[in-house]
């Protein structure tokens, strides 16, 4: 259906629905969006067409989707500060960690610093820190891309490197997500980015969270901290970083809550957007390396696959997989995956996903 909206007023979709510019001008989150050109709005994702010249949209909406119109830019002025402040520090690499509970917009304010960053010629690195919403890599890892140029959303940045975690949550894998972030980091600082922006999970109340917060800036040393905020849900771990650099600011008005049946199905998405085209593999286990040792199950049932990381020799993250069966006769693994290369070391999650790739318990 065709839509047309006046200047300096957004048009907010929310997906599952595709956008395309017929006439006009318009962005998504800093990012130019151009005539002619689409997005997909995926199910779960709410999207922002704020438009600056009078623009003619046609769009298509899936099941359950929607569309409204909303006065002004839904990204809040505030944001722009710690982007100027970002911009005025001469150091190379500047290292930015954002901070926020779920689903206050973090994701969405890193894409717009991106965006802004990009925009002065800036090359930026975006490790993604968050193991139960990746925007970079495939859930329960963390991972980081590089770009020169904008993105309408993290999501659609190329996947540089991963590092397997096997859990959706820090809290159960603090300090390997922590070694995880850390090797990103090296490979981001060799990549030669400018600036070097990491996103963050939710987990921010309570002294395990903040314990957790508090050793990944230890171990990242960031020089400016951006913590979005609803209410005074940060103020606590926020009042143990003091000095300078340390920004807060406020969500947009536009902030789209997901249930956690919309959230599982948006980690579902990251599994198959690595497993496409995936196939099963048999991999003997005298040729591999088991991590944990003796984590291997005696028997596997295919619809409980265990999500795996797959290892080349070294560091080199070759990509996910689910192990669907065991042979203790041939002593072999059968992991579906879409990595040909042969691993040498395979790590076992404790993600269980059906033959959906539906996440399902233990
Ligand atoms: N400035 C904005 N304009 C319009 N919509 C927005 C804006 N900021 C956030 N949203 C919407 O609100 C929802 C939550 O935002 P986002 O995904 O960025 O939050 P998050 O903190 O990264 O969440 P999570 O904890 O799940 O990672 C998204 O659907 C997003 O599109
Ligand atoms: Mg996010």
């Amino acid at each position: 259906m065709r839509q047309t909206i006046q200047p300096n007023k957004t048009l907010i979709v929310d997906g599952p629905a595709s956008v395309q510019l017929i006439t006009g001008k318009a962005e998504v989150f800093g990012s130019p969006f151009k005539e002619l050109q689409r997005a997909v709005v995926r199910e779960g994702k709410r999207t922002p067409f704020f438009v600056s010249e009078t623009a003619v949209f046609e769009v298509v909406l899936g099941a359950n989707a929607a569309m409204q119109e909303m006065e002004g830019n839904t990204v809040p002025e505030s944001w722009n500060k710690p982007i100027q402040t970002v911009l005025s520090l001469e150091k190379k690499p500047v290292v930015i960690l954002i901070l926020g509970a779920s689903d206050t917009g973090k994701s969405s304010f890193c894409t717009y610093m991106v965006n802004k960053m990009v925009e002065a010629k800036r090359r930026v690195a975006v490790l993604d820190g968050d193991l139960g919403q990746s925007d970079i890599g495939p859930c329960a890892s963390v991972g980081y891309a590089v770009t020169a140029k904008p993105v309408g959303e993290l999501y659609d940045l190329r996947y540089q490197n991963g590092y397997f975690i096997g859990v959706t949550s820090p809290s159960a894998a603090g300090s390997k997500t922590l070694e995880g972030l850390a090797a990103m980091m090296n490979e981001a600082i060799q990549r030669q980015a400018d600036s070097i922006l990491v996103n963050t999970d939710g987990f921010v109340i309570g002294n395990d969270a903040i314990r957790y917060k508090l050793n990944l800036i230890k171990e990242l040393k960031p020089d400016v901290v951006v913590g979005v905020q609803i209410q005074n849900e940060l103020e606590e771990l926020m009042s143990y970083l003091g000095g300078g650099g340390v920004l807060t600011v406020e969500p947009s008005h536009a902030l789209n809550r997901r249930t956690p049946e919309k959230r599982k199905i948006l980690r579902e998405m990251t599994y198959a957007k690595y497993l496409r085209n995936s196939k099963l593999q048999c991999y003997p286990l005298s040729q591999l390396t088991v991590e944990p040792r003796n984590a291997v199950p005696k028997t596997q049932k295919p619809e409980k696959g265990v999500l795996v990381g797959l290892y080349g020799r070294g560091s080199r993250f070759l990509g996910v997989g689910i192990l669907r069966a065991i042979n203790p006769d041939r002593r072999t693994l059968k992991v579906q995956t879409a990595v040909i290369t042969k691993p040498h070391r395979l790590i076992i999650g404790k993600v269980f996903l059906n033959l959906k790739l539906q996440e399902t318990q233990d």
